[in-house]
């Protein structure tokens, strides 16, 4: 009878052959098979096989669906004013300034440097290195909770000998969490930039003095902040783009990164924000390195205490051995699709991010320093453990 599903006339034959006859029990039992006949047999694969697939798959990669689809509910945002950045180390400050169609001025602005801190210590250090001639105040908060309202150790305050060398220009503070339960992570998030604000001012920040608006893993090229600090026309509030790496400089995943901001401070005016404050961009500003830890346990810590952490669907993801593979192979931590605003760009980008070999024009402390940072560096994507 099996053949039965695949020939509708034969189907009918067995059909009138067993309703017929038989005991009570084999007589429902034919009826019931009987009346089902009266379906189209692909009605019931549909019903009982795509149905269920459909709605297991969307259990599964409903988010990725939603990105995929992305260009329909969601255009691009309006493209930003891109300013050519001219740089080289044996060009004068006078006339880079002039290239860019600013003057040079008698003495730099005084420049503040102020970021939220989690637990990117090695990438602090890079960071501090890198901007260290340039900044006056060093302004550095951190919380004893993440933005998801996770107890976090201070991870700043238990390794501040090792930025001894910035000690006299450091402005430290610590904001205690609010820790409430199944809050939106943007509301911490907000509550710890508004303290920020006032930790600047106890820093001494004053008007017409520049103010670096970034996260911690968002580091301006010294050179940028130098150009900045020496040229007057400079607009006010200026976005920074920044080269994205993901999990060290070996995957470069593409020149677009925009968020950090370099402002010219207002006293009531400027506040520390990390959206999109301005129109224009000054190119190549910089590097952005993602989840550029060197210990298996801060992925997964930062996972966790990351904003978007409905993004942890599966507690598979938290795995060691699934991240260290995870990140040798260049692929995405939350299996997710790339987000972009075009079918183009989302296609072009799905797959793992292309090895770099390249280590040019990279922060001078990281290549100074190569030993103590190689898993930064390409051709060493293997994690200390632990
Ligand atoms: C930069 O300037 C120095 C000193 O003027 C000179 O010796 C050197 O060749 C220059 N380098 C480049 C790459 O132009
Ligand atoms: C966080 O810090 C605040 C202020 O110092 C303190 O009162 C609170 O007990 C701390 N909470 C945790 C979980 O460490
Ligand atoms: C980023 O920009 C640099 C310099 O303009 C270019 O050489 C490189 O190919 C770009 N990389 C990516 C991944 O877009």
């Amino acid at each position: 009878m099996s053949d039965g599903y695949y020939n509708s006339k034969k189907t009918d034959d067995i059909c009138e052959e067993v309703c017929g006859q038989a005991s009570w029990a084999a007589l429902t039992m034919s009826r019931l098979r009987c009346m089902l006949r009266g379906f189209d047999i692909k009605t019931y694969i549909f019903l009982l096989v795509v149905i269920p697939v459909f709605i297991f798959g969307i259990y599964l990669h409903g988010q990725k669906i939603t990105y995929f689809l992305r260009p329909i509910w969601e255009s691009p945002p309006k493209p930003f004013h891109e300013i050519p950045h001219y740089y080289h180390e044996n060009v004068t400050m006078e006339t880079l300034c002039s290239l860019h169609g600013w003057k040079i001025r008698e003495s730099p602005r005084r420049v503040f440097d102020a970021v939220l801190f989690s637990n990117e210590i090695d990438i602090l250090k890079l960071r501090w290195n890198e901007l260290y001639p340039y900044i006056t105040q060093f302004v550095l908060l951190e919380s004893n909770s993440t933005f998801t309202g996770l107890p976090k150790p201070l991870i700043f305050a238990s390794n501040r000998l090792e930025f001894k060398f910035i000690e006299p220009r450091l402005t430290y503070g610590m904001i205690g969490g609010r820790f409430k339960k199944g809050e939106n992570p943007f509301v911490e998030e907000a509550y710890q930039r508004v303290a920020l604000d006032q930790l600047i001012r106890i820093a001494g920040i004053e008007d017409d003095d520049l103010l670096i608006m970034s996260d911690v893993d968002e580091i301006p090229s010294a050179h940028t902040i130098n150009l900045l600090r020496w040229c007057d026309g400079v607009p006010p509030v200026i976005h920074l783009q920044l080269r994205n790496y993901l999990y060290s400089f070996e995957y470069h995943v593409d020149n677009k990164s925009w968020r950090a901001s370099v402002h010219r401070y207002k006293t009531g005016k400027t506040r520390y924000a990390h959206y999109r404050q301005a129109d224009v961009i000054l190119s190549d500003a910089g590097w952005h390195c993602s989840f550029c830890f060197r210990h298996i346990r801060e992925f997964i810590f930062k996972m966790k205490a990351y904003s978007h952490t409905d993004r942890v669907r599966f507690s598979h993801y938290l795995n060691p051995k699934r991240i260290q593979d995870v990140i040798c192979r260049g692929a995405d931590l939350f299996d997710m699709i790339p987000e972009e605003y075009t079918f183009k760009e989302i296609i072009g980008k799905m797959g793992p991010i292309p090895h770099s070999y390249s280590a040019v024009h990279l922060p001078a402390y990281l290549l100074n320093n190569a030993e103590e940072y190689k898993y930064l560096l390409p051709g060493n994507c293997k994690r200390e453990s632990g």
